[in-house]
């Protein structure tokens, strides 16, 4: 374990923010100790969803996926902290919400509503590698 400030990029998708859930995940964000560092509200192009989502390219879930993703507004949201990749992924719960664990962001506040992709809320970067390409991507 090593102890060294970090950024991540999380992301309210479109469920989150059509449900009225961007201040219940923000606060979350907040109460857990995490740095808010930027945030925008944004519908953005295709190729930047394509960019973002690349290493699905092909996968079955792909194109529902990009198609949910441009159905509404997102909020992009740079945070900052200790070990805070690991932490915000362990705050949002596995992928899949309907078994997400209860406490976590997609356990509680997520479920199937019978789509071909889950709507889980949430994206969180998943390592040092991919926050720092996600959050170039997003917000330059
Ligand atoms: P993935 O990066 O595997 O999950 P996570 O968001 O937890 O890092 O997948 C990206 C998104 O694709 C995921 O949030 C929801 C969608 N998805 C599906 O709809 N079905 C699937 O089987 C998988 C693996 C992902
Ligand atoms: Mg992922």
């Amino acid at each position: 374990m090593t102890i060294t400030s970090e950024e991540s990029l999380v992301l309210i998708k479109p469920d989150g923010v059509a449900r009225n859930l961007t201040g219940e995940i923000l606060s979350r964000i907040e109460a857990k100790g995490y740095q808010l560092v930027d945030i925008k509200l944004i519908e953005p192009e295709r190729s930047l969803l394509a960019a973002h989502y690349a290493e699905h390219e092909g996968k079955p879930f792909y194109e529902p996926l990009l198609e949910f993703m441009e159905s509404g507004p997102i909020v992009a949201i740079r945070i900052a902290g200790n070990r805070v990749i690991e932490g915000f992924r362990s705050l949002a719960g596995t992928t899949d919400p309907t078994t997400a664990a209860p406490g976590t962001i997609r356990g509680d506040l997520g479920r199937d509503w019978g789509l071909k992709v889950q709507q889980n809320l949430v994206h969180g970067s998943d390592s040092p590698e991919s926050a720092e390409r996600e959050l170039a991507i997003w917000f330059g």
